[in-house]
């Protein structure tokens, strides 16, 4: 049994039921609850002042890499899950591009049994095509029962229009989301970064967003004729946010995240050549971030995921055409997007609704929420709490983020997993 836990006097921000409000939470057998003034305090109870915090249900990120198995020298199960509690997270989803790929029972099994050791509730994603390779789809019937929260071949999405109909038809059966990195590899081939005057300056080659959109419109397409469930991942482009929003008001089922990075960095994060700022889609623009933003606010973009991608030094230090794609997010997301809220582009409700209520509906957990009785996963927030970003700091491996020496306001305090602190700042 978990010790009682008071949470006292926080900025409550409950988006699942339309609360702001200042108030307290007593925590019994990993069960949340509103505590009101009268209630009486449980004996053998641990306290936990938030007087000027933010309490809110636990983070739920949609889209990460925890590299296991296959490649434990960028993350770990272990390491990935101390980093995503510091970031806030409470359940994540990983992707399977591992190695091997989670495209089947036994690998999906490993997942889950070293996630019983993490702080984290970790939700493993399966594969759609054995392999990832595009070309014989996996046993999705057999991935679901062994608790996949959906099927998505990640960075090597299926080319096979045939193919990925008929795993929309299939994934019918069993309630789950397609999740599609959407890249058109013959539009994107030896790109190295968003195609345009900048690009051009760098002398890099260019990744256009029509690499992006095309796809988005293909899968949009056949998820309209299959009646599936599709998920877009990483959205990056105006076009993309344009297609998803017309795609919505026609009804198809549809839905989409998008990054902290491709709502807070441009393309001009790579100016000085920073392998780190290297990720697939690649930083676009300005005009594509108010676009991201304005998807946001209408509904169009219903989550905000990491892709937390970590890779190691040695892979990231090295000329800019050879190094792999991706950032190391988990520890920095809260405080990169709290710059939007800073900043008034976006409402505190609203972003700790794409983080907690509006993902777990997409994978169909009765979580992201605070009513009471619901599983005590809580995560507690400075702010207004500036820190500068260390990565000899971060719990995960990968220290590859474009945002080292950047600082930051808005931190995660404390972290509460099925009613345990499975984190809490020292700082
Ligand atoms: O930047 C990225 N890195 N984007 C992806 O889609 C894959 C990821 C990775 O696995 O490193």
């Amino acid at each position: 049994m978990t010790q009682n836990i008071l949470i006292k006097n926080g900025r409550i921000v409950d988006p699942s039921q339309g609360i702001d409000e200042l108030g307290s939470f007593i925590i019994k057998n990993g069960k949340v609850y509103r505590f009101k003034a009268g209630d009486k305090t449980p004996a053998d109870c641990n306290t936990i002042n938030a007087t000027g915090k933010v309490v809110c249900p636990g983070f739920i990120d949609l889209h990460c890499h925890l590299r296991e198995p296959g490649f434990e020298e960028k993350e770990t199960i272990a390491t990935g899950g101390q980093a995503a509690v510091k970031g806030g997270f409470t359940t994540i989803c990983c992707m399977p591009n591992t190695e091997p790929p989670l495209d089947t029972q036994a690998s999906i099994d490993y997942v889950k049994r070293a996630a019983k050791e993490s702080p984290v509730r970790i939700l493993p994603i399966g594969c759609i095509s054995y392999g990832r390779k595009g070309q014989e789809l996996a046993e999705m019937g057999e991935l679901a029962q062994a608790g996949v929260a959906g099927y998505s071949d990640d960075g090597d999405p299926v080319a096979d229009s045939s193919l990925l109909l008929k795993a929309m038809e299939y994934s019918l059966n069993f309630g789950l989301p397609i999740i599609e990195h959407c890249e058109d590899k013959s539009l994107s081939a030896a790109g190295q970064m968003n195609e345009g005057i900048t690009a051009t300056r760098l002398g890099l080659k260019g990744i256009p967003a029509a690499a992006e959109e095309v796809m988005v419109a293909r899968d949009i397409a056949l998820t309209a004729t299959s009646g599936a469930s599709l998920h877009i991942a990483h959205v990056s482009t105006a076009g993309s946010v344009e297609l998803i929003r017309a795609a919505k008001e026609k009804g198809v089922k549809v839905t989409a995240e998008v990054t902290p990075h491709h709502l807070t960095l441009t393309e001009e994060a790579l100016l000085g050549y920073d392998t780190n700022a290297k990720v697939s889609p690649p930083l676009r623009t300005n005009k594509d971030i108010e676009a991201l933003v304005a998807g946001l606010k209408d509904g169009t973009i219903d989550a905000i995921a990491t892709d937390h991608a970590p890779h190691t030094a040695a892979e990231k230090n090295c000329e800019f055409a050879f190094a792999p794609c991706g950032i190391s997010g988990f520890e920095t997301a809260l405080g990169a997007l709290m710059g939007l809220v800073h900043t008034g582009k976006l409402g505190l409700p609203l972003l700790i609704s794409k983080l907690t209520a509006e993902p777990a509906a997409i994978i169909n957990k009765d979580s992201g929420s605070l009513k009471d009785g619901a599983t005590a996963d809580i995560t507690i927030i400075d702010i207004d709490k500036k820190w500068q970003v260390e990565t000899d700091k971060f719990l995960s491996k990968g220290k590859n983020t474009p945002l080292q020496g950047k600082t930051l306001k808005g931190k995660v305090t404390a972290t509460i997993v099925g009613g345990e602190i499975v984190y809490e700042d020292e700082d």
